[in-house]
């Protein structure tokens, strides 16, 4: 008998969802978990629709980050009574911190994997079907699987033409609030060879914006060799790869933040002129029980080294409020820090202790939440008028944007980044650009954190190609 071929489905692929929190590292692990998962044969579950699969990419630097896991776990658990196929993974750093303790109070989670293995949480996955419940953590990572490019080529990325790479994992500090050593272990770089393959593999794809993870960028290269750090080299190296326009990272500690990092970030251009310099707080006690290595008045030296250097230079920090013993003096002496280093933008925190951490065990000093609470608001009076002083002398510039797409709060508009990293909306053409364009906007209106302009000229289309999607969802 003749006829056509049908080809029908047999089974609907399963599909999953990853819910991730904490930090861009975090953020690009998820990618690239997505990427093996789609590779493993699922596929991304579509909006309002209950997955087969949920992934938790979790975090634990400050303790709401626990308290929202445990929560929505908690939400999931009806859900898997009446779904009893569906399966729950929880992966990353709280799962590296707490490990079996995950199954004991959360007894309908099926995978528990850590920060070093996040390669294999498909196949967990899988075994788990027949096996049931798994624990798998490792205490480092496997050198092998880190050299492993699947991961980076099969990321699902939110913007196909801007990628993250992570150069390192862990760190060597001991800064007295922090977790991250103790769950993330020592600093491991990757191989520059590895690195330069990659950011090539992402050009070729299209990506023409990278930004560098790390928890400690600057001393990247230092337990592979006894050269010293090769950050500066790596950046070299990065800023030579062509189709690679924009080099950002994240993050570099103060005290390590070296005059080659300044002077590769000035001499290339494809290097942004925009520096994430973690401050914490402003005050030379509070800095010395953090443990810092560093004083208020060398980091202000760095600051203004890397201003000189760079021109146009956007400085954005991490502050933490509330540090145990933090007196209102010492608050005070830290604001007028943060008023004249002038940042762009701040990430704020009020200190929450980490078991397990030096600063937790502080007690006697901890600081009460209605001082922290109204010493946090007026830090961010602060950054808000420096934030908005920033923009302000924008206005009338004429900058660089990389075009994300439409605006997500009005369709008539589109959103991208500056070269300093800053979000400007701006009326699109009638004939829209497509995501990933380069155009020259006219900076008209500052707030303190995005920028209005108008549309001067397109520098260029985007460079990577349309993917036409195979699956409707
Ligand atoms: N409490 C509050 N903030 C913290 N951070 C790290 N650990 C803590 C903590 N225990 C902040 C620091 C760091 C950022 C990523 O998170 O500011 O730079
Ligand atoms: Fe934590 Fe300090 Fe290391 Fe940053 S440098 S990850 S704050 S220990």
């Amino acid at each position: 008998m003749e006829g056509p071929i049908r080809l029908e489905r047999v089974v609907a692929p399963k599909t999953f969802a990853i819910r991730t929190f904490g930090c861009q590292m975090n953020e690009h692990d998820s990618e690239r978990l997505a990427g093996l998962m789609v590779a493993d044969g699922l596929i991304p579950v579509a909006s309002g629709e209950e997955p087969d699969v949920v992934i938790f990419n979790t975090c634990t630097i400050r303790e709401n980050a626990d308290l929202k896991l445990y929560s929505a776990l908690g939400q999931l658990k009806a859900q898997k009574e009446n779904h009893p196929e569906m399966q729950i993974a929880v992966g990353g750093c709280m799962a590296q911190k707490d490990r079996g303790e995950i199954l004991e109070r959360a007894g309908w989670v099926d995978v528990v994997f850590g920060t070093h293995n996040l390669n294999s949480a498909p196949a967990l996955l899988r075994r788990a079907r027949s096996e049931g419940p798994l624990v798998e953590i490792l205490d480092a990572p496997d050198p092998e699987a880190s050299r492993d490019m699947a991961p980076a080529l099969y990321a699902v990325r939110e913007l196909e033409f801007a990628a993250w790479m992570t150069i390192q994992t862990g760190c060597d500090n001991t800064c007295a609030y922090c977790i991250v050593p103790a769950v993330r272990g020592a600093e491991i770089s990757r191989p520059l060879a590895d690195l330069v393959r990659e950011a090539e593999m992402l050009a070729k794809a299209g990506v023409s914006e990278i930004t560098v993870l790390g928890q400690n960028v600057n001393s990247y290269g230092r337990d592979i060799t006894k050269r010293g750090p090769l950050f500066a080299e790596l950046l070299r190296e990065l800023g030579a790869i062509s189709g690679i326009e924009r080099i950002r990272f994240t993050s570099p500690h103060p005290k390590d933040l070296r005059p080659e990092t300044i002077e590769a970030m000035a001499e290339i251009d494809a290097v942004c002129p925009q520096l994430h310099l973690p401050l914490q707080s402003g005050s030379n006690r509070v800095l010395r029980a953090m443990r810092r290595g560093y004083s208020a008045e060398r980091y202000m030296e760095r600051l203004a080294a890397a201003r000189d250097a760079i021109s146009d230079l956007a400085v954005t920090t991490d502050i933490i409020v509330g540090f145990p013993g933090e007196s209102d003096v010492e608050f005070n002496e830290s604001l007028e820090v943060i008023a004249s280093a002038e940042f762009d933008s701040a990430y704020t925190f009020i200190f929450s202790p980490r078991s397990g951490t030096r600063a937790a065990e502080m007690v006697e000093d901890f600081v009460d939440d209605d001082v922290v609470k109204e010493r946090f608001e007026r830090l961010k009076q602060v950054l808000d008028r420096s934030a908005l002083a920033k923009h302000r002398q924008r206005v009338g510039q004429r900058e660089e944007v990389l075009v994300e797409g439409p605006s997500r709060r009005n369709d008539q508009m589109l959103s991208g980044r500056t070269r300093q990293g800053k979000l400007v909306h701006f009326a699109s053409p009638t004939e829209p650009l497509r995501a990933g364009s380069l155009a020259m906007v006219d900076i008209t209106y500052a707030a303190p954190y995005h920028l209005l302009g108008e549309l001067s000229s397109v520098v260029r289309p985007p460079r990577h190609k349309l993917r036409i999607p195979l699956l409707s969802s």
